[in-house]
């Protein structure tokens, strides 16, 4: 029988990089992942997937509508959707091979199979059990069920994000159940690629929880791109045919049900942590009423010795954040001092234009009484993105408290957002101020003048507006 000084539980983002800290670190680490490669769900039927094929679909929007206007004239390309797909594969597959790659360098053994805990101290995988002084529990998420839907990605009809990345056709209808991060980006791709996309969401906005101005301008930007929404309507059932699936929602203010006729169905209603199998509930650990693993500010569950970081716990299901609580608890493990600031974690929605956001929010702080500043700077006075196409109703939006200047959040829609926001959230690490970012230098003509436009706008006022 093995013995390690830590053994993690799946190799998604969370796991696989715990793992390589905590060999750094000097422990001797194993991994134990149940798929045949691995990365988790980010990089097998996740993140990665989606911007595989996002980016594929971008290029496809580019030249239907951008290519003529710029001098380039011609047919625009066909697609051919298997070689799309046959492309997202070898995506995935030199990300989970760089990531095998990784465990190899690290020394990192990798135990094949579906893990459980029969005790503290013990991991079993198949028939073999191992002895470990630390576990780490990073067993991610998987979709939630909504009731009164069937999901069956083999048959194609109603499916859920994984489903969505294999459809064998592209449908001419498709009707979205939520439009969250997923619905928004997989109903992208379909709609790019000549769908005809529409959004059913229960709440009034899309994104819920997010800036309020983004949600305005992030539905009527893709509103031009020719997604529908119907909005404030909660979805009862869907019933599936061979070929075609209706959906029945029902207006949340009252009224009539309705239905929805379409090829295929994407359930994108949230995701729930994932932790069956492991023998949980015989041990004692003890669970949140959520479903998610309970755990204190080190990690550490209620039975001492077992560790829980990422989408199985509480907090955003986000790949970096459970990579940053990743390399947190290997340190804690390890003797040092892990440390994750929740106050600072960017989300970012992988649309054209991109949604990137951090901190609090204008009416989260605003409900809570705080004085604040707000700097707002359109893209539209930003000559990068004007030249290509995407300052249409993007902005930068920054916070900052109104009496110390120190930033509190930020909220981004265009160009590069999911890139720009990392300027902000370095800013936040080091409790700058909005014109620390004001009288630093920016490269003209790049997207991040907007952000400096913004955090100018907390002051004297921006330059470009
Ligand atoms: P979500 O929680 O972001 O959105 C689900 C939406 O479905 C909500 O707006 C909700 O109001 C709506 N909804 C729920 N039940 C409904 C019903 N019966 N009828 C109509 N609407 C209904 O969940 P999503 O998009 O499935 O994503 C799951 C998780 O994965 C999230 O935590 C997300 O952050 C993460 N994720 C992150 C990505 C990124 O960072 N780019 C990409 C993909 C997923």
């Amino acid at each position: 029988m093995a013995q390690y000084d830590v053994i993690i539980i799946g190799a998604g983002p969370g796991g696989y990089v715990s793992a390589i800290r905590c060999a750094q670190l000097g422990l001797k680490t194993a991994i134990v992942e149940g798929r045949e490669t691995l990365g988790g769900t980010c990089l097998n039927v996740g993140c990665i997937p989606s911007k595989a094929l996002l980016h594929a679909t971008h290029l496809l929007h580019e030249a239907e509508h951008n290519f003529a206007s710029m001098g380039l004239k011609g047919k625009a390309p066909s697609v051919d959707w298997d070689q799309m797909k046959t492309y997202k594969e070898e995506v995935i597959g030199q990300n989970t091979g760089g990531v095998e790659f990784l465990m190899k360098k690290n020394k990192i053994d990798w135990l094949k199979g579906w893990a459980s805990i029969p005790a503290a101290g013990q991991v079993k995988v198949g028939d073999e059990t191992h002895e470990a002084k630390n576990i780490v529990i990073a067993s991610g998420s998987v979709p939630s069920a909504l009731p009164g839907v069937e999901v069956d990605n083999a048959k194609g009809i109603v499916v859920d994000s994984t489903g969505a990345l294999e459809l064998p056709k592209i449908p001419k209808k498709m009707v979205v159940i939520g439009a969250g991060v997923i619905g928004l980006e997989l109903g992208s791709v379909y709609a790019r690629l000549g769908t005809e996309v529409t959004v059913v969401e229960y709440m009034d906005a899309v994104c819920p929880g997010m800036d309020a101005d983004v949600q305005r301008s992030f539905k009527r930007i893709l509103e031009k791109q020719g997604l529908s929404f119907i909005m404030g309507a909660a979805v009862k059932g869907v019933e599936a045919s061979k070929t075609k699936a209706k959906v029945s929602y029902e207006p949340k203010k009252g009224g009539d049900a309705q239905t929805l006729e379409a090829d295929v169905v994407l359930v994108a209603t949230g995701r729930k942590p994932y932790s069956e199998g492991l023998g949980l509930d015989a041990l004692g650990v003890k669970m949140t009423e959520r479903g998610q693993i309970a755990t204190d500010g080190h990690w550490a569950t209620s039975v001492p010795g077992i560790y829980a970081i990422g989408d199985v716990i509480q907090g955003p299901m986000l790949a970096h954040k459970a990579e940053d609580e990743g390399m947190a608890v290997a340190e804690v493990i390890a003797g040092k001092h892990g440390h994750v600031n929740y106050g600072v974690i960017p989300g970012v929605v992988y649309t054209t234009p991109e949604v990137a956001t951090v901190g609090a929010t204008e009416d989260a702080l605003k409900a809570e009484g705080r004085k604040i500043k707000v700097g707002k700077f359109m893209f539209m006075g930003n000559a990068r993105a004007k030249a290509v196409h995407q300052a249409e109703g993007g902005f930068v939006k920054l916070i900052a408290d109104k009496e110390t200047d120190r930033i509190l959040g930020a909220a981004i829609i265009g160009p590069g957002a999911g890139d720009l926001i990392h300027e902000i959230c370095v800013a936040m690490e080091f409790g700058a101020s909005a014109e620390d970012i004001a009288l630093t230098c920016h490269a003209h003509p790049t997207y991040s003048e907007a952000v400096r436009e913004a955090a100018l706008a907390c002051g004297d006022g921006a330059i470009h507006s």
